[in-house]
Protein backbone atom coordinates (compact mmCIF):
# COMPACT_ATOMS: atom_id res chain seq x y z
CA UNK A 1 0.00 0.00 0.00
CA UNK A 2 1.31 3.47 -0.79
CA UNK A 3 0.16 5.00 2.44
CA UNK A 4 0.13 8.68 2.39
CA UNK A 5 1.27 10.02 6.15
CA UNK A 6 -1.17 12.50 7.08
CA UNK A 7 1.35 16.04 8.29
CA UNK A 8 -0.81 17.31 11.10
CA UNK A 9 1.74 19.51 11.60
CA UNK A 10 1.83 21.19 8.41
CA UNK A 11 -1.50 21.71 7.97
CA UNK A 12 -1.81 23.43 11.73
CA UNK A 13 0.99 25.66 10.87
CA UNK A 14 -1.15 26.90 7.62
CA UNK A 15 -3.99 27.53 9.80
CA UNK A 16 -1.84 29.43 12.22
CA UNK A 17 -0.97 31.62 9.33
CA UNK A 18 -4.11 32.62 8.37
CA UNK A 19 -5.31 33.15 11.99
CA UNK A 20 -2.10 35.05 12.65
CA UNK A 21 -3.13 37.37 9.58
CA UNK A 22 -6.83 37.87 10.94
CA UNK A 23 -5.42 38.60 14.33
CA UNK A 24 -2.85 41.39 13.21
CA UNK A 25 -6.05 42.41 11.02
CA UNK A 26 -7.41 42.67 14.50
CA UNK A 27 -5.47 44.51 15.89
CA UNK A 28 -5.27 47.72 13.44
CA UNK A 29 -9.36 47.78 13.40
CA UNK A 30 -9.85 47.51 16.84
CA UNK A 31 -6.76 49.02 18.77
CA UNK A 32 -6.50 45.69 20.94
CA UNK A 33 -5.48 42.01 20.44
CA UNK A 34 -7.58 39.25 20.61
CA UNK A 35 -7.67 37.63 24.03
CA UNK A 36 -7.81 33.88 25.00
CA UNK A 37 -8.11 33.36 28.95
CA UNK A 38 -6.48 29.81 29.97
CA UNK A 39 -7.78 28.55 33.75
CA UNK A 40 -5.63 25.20 34.78
CA UNK A 41 -6.50 23.74 37.96
CA UNK A 42 -4.09 21.85 39.64
CA UNK A 43 -0.61 20.15 38.39
CA UNK A 44 -1.36 17.40 35.97
CA UNK A 45 1.59 17.06 34.23
CA UNK A 46 -0.05 16.36 30.69
CA UNK A 47 -2.60 19.40 31.19
CA UNK A 48 0.85 21.78 31.91
CA UNK A 49 2.06 20.86 28.88
CA UNK A 50 -0.87 21.30 27.08
CA UNK A 51 -1.80 24.64 28.20
CA UNK A 52 1.78 25.23 27.64
CA UNK A 53 1.96 24.83 23.76
CA UNK A 54 -1.73 26.75 23.62
CA UNK A 55 -0.20 30.04 25.33
CA UNK A 56 2.83 29.05 22.56
CA UNK A 57 0.58 29.08 19.86
CA UNK A 58 -1.62 32.05 20.73
CA UNK A 59 1.47 34.01 21.03
CA UNK A 60 2.59 32.69 17.73
CA UNK A 61 -0.71 33.44 16.06
CA UNK A 62 -1.03 37.16 17.98
CA UNK A 63 -3.32 36.51 19.95
CA UNK A 64 -2.94 37.83 23.83
CA UNK A 65 -3.34 34.27 25.94
CA UNK A 66 -3.72 35.22 30.11
CA UNK A 67 -3.22 31.88 32.13
CA UNK A 68 -5.02 32.08 35.27
CA UNK A 69 -3.46 28.76 37.94
CA UNK A 70 -5.68 27.71 40.74
CA UNK A 71 -4.56 25.57 43.56
CA UNK A 72 -6.09 21.87 43.16
CA UNK A 73 -7.58 22.46 46.02
CA UNK A 74 -9.08 25.58 45.01
CA UNK A 75 -12.87 26.05 45.89
CA UNK A 76 -16.04 25.84 43.75
CA UNK A 77 -17.25 29.05 44.07
CA UNK A 78 -14.02 30.45 43.59
CA UNK A 79 -13.48 29.14 40.41
CA UNK A 80 -17.27 29.81 39.22
CA UNK A 81 -16.03 33.32 40.24
CA UNK A 82 -13.05 34.08 38.10
CA UNK A 83 -15.40 32.56 35.33
CA UNK A 84 -17.92 35.07 35.93
CA UNK A 85 -15.57 37.45 35.72
CA UNK A 86 -14.21 36.77 32.05
CA UNK A 87 -17.35 36.00 31.01
CA UNK A 88 -18.57 40.05 31.65
CA UNK A 89 -14.72 41.08 30.88
CA UNK A 90 -14.96 42.58 26.75
CA UNK A 91 -11.33 42.43 26.39
CA UNK A 92 -11.80 38.60 26.50
CA UNK A 93 -12.65 36.64 23.49
CA UNK A 94 -12.20 33.05 24.60
CA UNK A 95 -11.92 31.42 27.94
CA UNK A 96 -10.81 27.46 27.92
CA UNK A 97 -11.03 25.42 31.33
CA UNK A 98 -8.13 22.78 30.73
CA UNK A 99 -9.46 19.38 31.57
CA UNK A 100 -9.30 16.89 33.76
CA UNK A 101 -10.42 19.00 36.77
CA UNK A 102 -9.70 17.85 40.15
CA UNK A 103 -12.12 15.35 41.78
CA UNK A 104 -14.09 17.60 43.67
CA UNK A 105 -15.10 19.88 41.30
CA UNK A 106 -18.19 19.07 39.21
CA UNK A 107 -16.33 18.82 35.37
CA UNK A 108 -20.02 19.92 33.95
CA UNK A 109 -20.76 22.53 36.50
CA UNK A 110 -17.93 24.34 35.91
CA UNK A 111 -17.90 24.34 32.31
CA UNK A 112 -21.62 25.46 31.77
CA UNK A 113 -20.92 28.88 33.55
CA UNK A 114 -18.78 29.81 30.79
CA UNK A 115 -20.36 32.08 28.58
CA UNK A 116 -21.58 30.09 25.40
CA UNK A 117 -20.12 33.36 23.09
CA UNK A 118 -16.91 32.92 24.68
CA UNK A 119 -17.27 29.37 25.14
CA UNK A 120 -13.87 28.19 22.35
CA UNK A 121 -13.95 24.47 23.66
CA UNK A 122 -17.24 24.72 21.97
CA UNK A 123 -18.12 22.36 25.11
CA UNK A 124 -21.18 24.45 26.99
CA UNK A 125 -25.00 22.94 26.28
CA UNK A 126 -26.02 25.61 24.12
CA UNK A 127 -22.76 25.31 21.69
CA UNK A 128 -23.44 21.38 21.66
CA UNK A 129 -27.29 21.35 20.99
CA UNK A 130 -26.01 24.19 18.24
CA UNK A 131 -24.02 21.39 16.83
CA UNK A 132 -26.75 18.60 17.14
CA UNK A 133 -29.18 21.04 14.90
CA UNK A 134 -26.46 22.04 12.20
CA UNK A 135 -26.31 25.63 13.29
CA UNK A 136 -23.48 27.73 13.10
CA UNK A 137 -21.70 27.54 16.41
CA UNK A 138 -18.23 27.07 18.30
CA UNK A 139 -17.39 23.64 17.90
CA UNK A 140 -14.96 21.40 20.05
CA UNK A 141 -11.30 21.44 18.63
CA UNK A 142 -10.17 18.17 18.38
CA UNK A 143 -12.81 16.78 16.12
CA UNK A 144 -13.36 19.44 13.74
CA UNK A 145 -9.64 18.95 13.61
CA UNK A 146 -9.99 15.76 12.45
CA UNK A 147 -12.19 16.61 10.05
CA UNK A 148 -10.18 19.23 8.59
CA UNK A 149 -7.15 16.37 8.14
CA UNK A 150 -9.90 13.95 6.70
CA UNK A 151 -10.80 16.94 4.21
CA UNK A 152 -6.60 17.21 3.40
CA UNK A 153 -6.28 14.12 1.86
CA UNK A 154 -8.65 15.45 -0.88
CA UNK A 155 -11.45 12.94 -0.30
CA UNK A 156 -15.12 13.60 0.01
CA UNK A 157 -17.03 12.23 3.15
CA UNK A 158 -20.25 12.29 1.34
CA UNK A 159 -21.78 8.79 1.64
CA UNK A 160 -18.41 7.34 3.43
CA UNK A 161 -18.64 5.08 6.21
CA UNK A 162 -16.94 6.36 9.10
CA UNK A 163 -16.45 4.23 12.42
CA UNK A 164 -15.95 6.28 15.71
CA UNK A 165 -13.93 4.50 18.09
CA UNK A 166 -14.89 6.24 21.51
CA UNK A 167 -17.54 8.04 22.89
CA UNK A 168 -16.63 10.79 24.83
CA UNK A 169 -18.35 14.46 25.12
CA UNK A 170 -14.90 15.79 23.82
CA UNK A 171 -14.09 14.03 20.97
CA UNK A 172 -16.45 10.96 19.58
CA UNK A 173 -20.18 12.61 20.28
CA UNK A 174 -19.10 15.83 18.62
CA UNK A 175 -17.84 14.09 16.06
CA UNK A 176 -20.82 12.09 14.69
CA UNK A 177 -22.60 15.30 14.52
CA UNK A 178 -19.72 16.93 12.41
CA UNK A 179 -19.32 13.65 10.15
CA UNK A 180 -23.31 13.38 9.78
CA UNK A 181 -23.25 17.28 8.40
CA UNK A 182 -20.84 15.95 5.97
CA UNK A 183 -23.29 13.33 5.04
CA UNK A 184 -21.45 10.04 6.09
CA UNK A 185 -22.95 6.56 7.39
CA UNK A 186 -21.62 7.31 11.16
CA UNK A 187 -20.99 3.86 13.66
CA UNK A 188 -19.61 4.70 16.81
CA UNK A 189 -18.05 1.94 18.93
CA UNK A 190 -16.42 2.12 22.18
CA UNK A 191 -15.18 0.18 25.33
CA UNK A 192 -17.97 -1.95 25.53
CA UNK A 193 -18.73 -3.16 21.32
CA UNK A 194 -19.08 -6.50 21.09
CA UNK A 195 -16.39 -7.38 18.34
CA UNK A 196 -14.88 -4.13 17.69
CA UNK A 197 -12.72 -5.25 14.81
CA UNK A 198 -15.57 -6.32 12.85
CA UNK A 199 -16.88 -2.41 12.84
CA UNK A 200 -13.38 -1.26 12.37
CA UNK A 201 -13.24 -2.94 9.47
CA UNK A 202 -15.97 -2.15 7.65
CA UNK A 203 -14.82 1.91 8.22
CA UNK A 204 -14.33 3.87 4.90
CA UNK A 205 -12.83 6.36 7.76
CA UNK A 206 -11.58 5.37 10.99
CA UNK A 207 -11.16 7.42 13.95
CA UNK A 208 -10.09 6.40 17.41
CA UNK A 209 -10.73 8.29 20.38
CA UNK A 210 -10.46 5.82 23.13
CA UNK A 211 -7.07 6.31 24.89
CA UNK A 212 -5.57 3.43 25.34
CA UNK A 213 -2.28 3.01 23.40
CA UNK A 214 -1.88 0.87 20.35
CA UNK A 215 -5.05 -0.99 20.40
CA UNK A 216 -6.02 -0.95 17.30
CA UNK A 217 -3.93 -2.94 15.13
CA UNK A 218 -3.35 -3.74 11.04
CA UNK A 219 -5.48 -6.41 11.17
CA UNK A 220 -8.54 -4.32 11.96
CA UNK A 221 -8.33 -1.73 9.21
CA UNK A 222 -9.55 -2.49 5.87
CA UNK A 223 -7.67 -1.82 3.05
CA UNK A 224 -7.00 2.05 2.31
CA UNK A 225 -8.84 3.46 4.73
CA UNK A 226 -8.36 7.14 6.25
CA UNK A 227 -7.09 6.32 9.84
CA UNK A 228 -7.12 9.43 12.61
CA UNK A 229 -5.43 8.90 15.40
CA UNK A 230 -6.58 10.82 18.33
CA UNK A 231 -4.77 8.90 20.80
CA UNK A 232 -1.88 10.55 23.09
CA UNK A 233 -0.66 7.71 25.29
CA UNK A 234 2.24 8.84 27.22
CA UNK A 235 4.65 5.55 28.02
CA UNK A 236 8.26 5.32 28.82
CA UNK A 237 8.79 8.79 28.16
CA UNK A 238 7.14 8.07 24.35
CA UNK A 239 4.15 9.14 23.09
CA UNK A 240 2.10 6.55 21.06
CA UNK A 241 -1.17 6.38 19.69
CA UNK A 242 -4.27 4.21 19.87
CA UNK A 243 -3.41 2.82 16.69
CA UNK A 244 -0.25 0.51 16.13
CA UNK A 245 1.17 2.62 13.26
CA UNK A 246 3.77 0.17 11.54
CA UNK A 247 0.75 -2.06 11.20
CA UNK A 248 -1.49 0.01 10.44
CA UNK A 249 0.44 2.05 8.16
CA UNK A 250 0.87 -1.24 5.73
CA UNK A 251 -2.77 -1.32 4.99
CA UNK A 252 -3.99 2.27 5.94
CA UNK A 253 -4.65 4.77 2.44
CA UNK A 254 -4.26 8.11 4.87
CA UNK A 255 -3.06 7.69 8.40
CA UNK A 256 -2.42 10.51 10.82
CA UNK A 257 1.08 10.15 12.82
CA UNK A 258 1.31 10.20 16.49
CA UNK A 259 2.92 13.42 17.38
CA UNK A 260 2.37 15.54 14.61
CA UNK A 261 -1.21 14.25 13.28
CA UNK A 262 -4.50 15.08 15.50
CA UNK A 263 -2.69 17.37 18.24
CA UNK A 264 -1.30 20.08 16.49
CA UNK A 265 -4.64 20.32 14.61
CA UNK A 266 -6.61 20.83 17.83
CA UNK A 267 -4.54 23.81 18.61
CA UNK A 268 -5.00 25.46 15.71
CA UNK A 269 -8.52 25.29 15.79
CA UNK A 270 -8.38 26.52 18.91
CA UNK A 271 -7.03 29.88 17.54
CA UNK A 272 -9.32 29.67 15.09
CA UNK A 273 -12.51 29.67 17.49
CA UNK A 274 -10.69 32.27 19.58
CA UNK A 275 -10.45 34.35 16.39
CA UNK A 276 -14.67 33.29 15.60
CA UNK A 277 -15.67 34.26 19.33
CA UNK A 278 -14.07 37.88 19.04
CA UNK A 279 -17.55 38.10 16.52
CA UNK A 280 -19.70 36.91 18.85
N1 LIG B 1 -8.22 18.10 27.95
C1 LIG B 1 -8.04 17.20 26.96
N2 LIG B 1 -8.51 17.67 25.80
C2 LIG B 1 -9.01 18.89 26.04
C3 LIG B 1 -9.64 19.89 25.23
O1 LIG B 1 -9.85 19.73 24.02
N3 LIG B 1 -10.00 21.03 25.87
C4 LIG B 1 -9.80 21.21 27.20
N4 LIG B 1 -10.20 22.35 27.72
N5 LIG B 1 -9.23 20.32 27.97
C5 LIG B 1 -8.83 19.16 27.39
Amino acid sequence: MNTVIIDGKAIAQKIKEEVATKAKEFIRKKARRVCLAVVLVGNNPASEVYVKNKVMACSESSIKSVEYKLDKKVNKNDLLLLIEKLNSDSSVDGILIQLPLPKHLNEQEILQAVNSNKDVDGFTMINSSKLALGLDCLAPCTPSGCVELIKSTGQSIEGKHAVIVGRSNIVGKPLVQMLLAENATVTVCHSLTNDLAYHTRQADILIVAIGKKEFITGDMIKFGATVIDVGINRFEGKLYGDVEFDGASKVAGHITPVPGGVGPMTIAMLLKNTLKATKL
